[in-house]
């Protein structure tokens, strides 16, 4: 399609776009009294309108029910979060079984580690890419010392060529097979938190799976914005936040993916609690686990209802609309906002360059030559909300759900505005 970057043109995208109405269904901050251009849904999702609802009636069935809610409910508690996992299932492309959803990313990636990383004298290395996002470096490195081992010997990072701003999928599967049988865990991030890159986790699964390590995913900024096929791409494990594209709201519970080959496995480590037993004699209150047969039987704690409610609530959304319609407006809108930027580029003199590579989902990652910080400011105070990483990039990942072809048009417009303006 031959872009053009003027209003009449956005617009008529707009007019095309099968998704325009779900702009309606969510809530916008604002900013000198107009709805904000939000490019921050790899960071927090907007709230989507019917979250309330779903919290109200927790908070309704809490107030008049008091402890019964655990059975009696409308949506009864003590299974509450059984509900998520049809619904996750399709966004990951796992079985129902393989998905649950319990405590938040962090944890949930150290708990997979518990079970999926048994170092032994020989296979102990971890991969992943370097400068990870921080939360997985110190998890890696605690992981480690925990099991009596160094992490500066343990861990090895995949790095990008020099003068390069992506890692090559080469690399990665070359430094899989150079440390070989000595490699315990493949651990990576699905789509790089900083640049934005999409890595080929297919690829990247198999080279690890054929040196017989194991394969995990830290699916933060993937989940809700690109096609995933976890179970068909043969991964053990993945885990990942849902408060980014998955708009459930700040610091909420994570969703994991465990292969269905561990699920009935009896050798498997896993640090276990009263929520992981089988449901019909968990009240029982026997001192024996017995686990449930899916990936609940990871559950520790019986889950947070209110925190759980609004990802209930977002998860609908993602059913009515399914992710096939999702990636494709994303693929459109993420293309259009390049083209705009291109075009603002060749009329400031070359100000910024764009540091993701075209494999990507939503973000696209600017650096800001010069007065970045001054750009940054501009922005913000003038109704875009995009976010700063050091040392001089702005990240922009307009989420389909609710940005339009118009807000590319407007924030290219605004981003002018402030190159010419310092
Ligand atoms: C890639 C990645 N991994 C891990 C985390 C940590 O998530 P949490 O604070 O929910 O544990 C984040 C948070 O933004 C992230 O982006």
């Amino acid at each position: 399609m031959q872009f053009k970057n003027t209003l009449a043109f956005a617009q008529s995208l707009d007019a095309q776009d099968e998704l325009r109405e779900y702009r309606n269904r969510f809530h916008y901050p604002k900013v000198n009294g107009k709805e904000v251009i939000y490019f921050t849904g790899n960071s927090l999702g907007l709230q989507p309108k019917n979250v309330s609802g779903f919290v109200d009636e927790v908070m309704k069935d809490w107030a008049e029910l008091a402890v019964e809610g655990h059975f009696y409910a409308k949506k009864p508690w003590w299974d509450y979060h059984e509900r998520l996992a049809a619904p996750l299932a399709k966004v990951v492309g796992a079985k129902t079984k393989e998905v649950t959803v319990m405590n938040t990313l962090t944890v949930n990636l150290h708990l997979m580690m518990v079970s999926f990383y048994r170092p032994t004298e020989k296979r102990y290395k971890i991969i992943c890419e370097e400068k990870a996002f921080p939360s997985d470096q110190y998890m890696f490195q605690s992981q480690l010392r925990f099991h009596g081992l160094d992490p500066n010997d343990a861990i090895v990072e995949v790095k990008k060529r020099e003068g390069e701003h992506y890692w090559r999928t080469e690399d990665v599967v070359k430094t899989i097979d150079e440390v070989g049988d000595e490699l315990a865990l493949v651990l990576m991030g699905g789509v790089n938190y900083y640049n934005g890159q999409v890595f080929d986790m297919q690829a990247i699964t198999a080279a690890g799976k054929r040196n017989g390590a194991m394969v995990g995913w830290d699916l933060a900024h993937a989940v809700g914005n690109i096609a995933l096929h976890l179970h068909d791409w043969n991964v053990d494990f993945a885990a990942w936040c849902s408060y980014k594209y998955m708009n459930s709201g700040p610091g909420n519970a994570s969703g994991v993916y465990i292969n269905e080959k561990y699920l009935d496995r009896k050798d498997i480590q896993r640090f276990e609690g009263w929520w992981g037993t089988k449901k019909d004699t968990r009240f029982l209150m026997k001192p024996e686990f017995e686990p449930m047969e899916n990936a609940d039987a990871w559950q520790l704690s019986n889950a947070p209802i209110l925190s759980v409610a609004p990802y209930l609530a977002s998860l609908q959304l993602f059913e009515e609309v399914g992710m096939k319609k999702l990636i494709k407006k994303q693929k459109l809108l993420t293309s259009y906002l390049e083209f705009v930027l291109t075009e603002v580029d060749k009329q400031v003199a070359s100000s910024f360059e764009i540091i993701t590579p075209k494999e990507r989902g939503c973000q696209l990652s600017v650096f800001l030559h010069g007065e970045g910080r001054a750009i940054f400011d501009y922005l913000m105070k003038n109704g875009v909300i995009t976010d700063w990483r050091e040392p001089n990039v702005i990240r922009l990942a307009p989420a389909p759900f609710y940005c339009s072809f118009e807000d590319m048009f407007w924030f290219g417009e605004v981003l002018k505005e402030g190159i010419l303006a310092k």
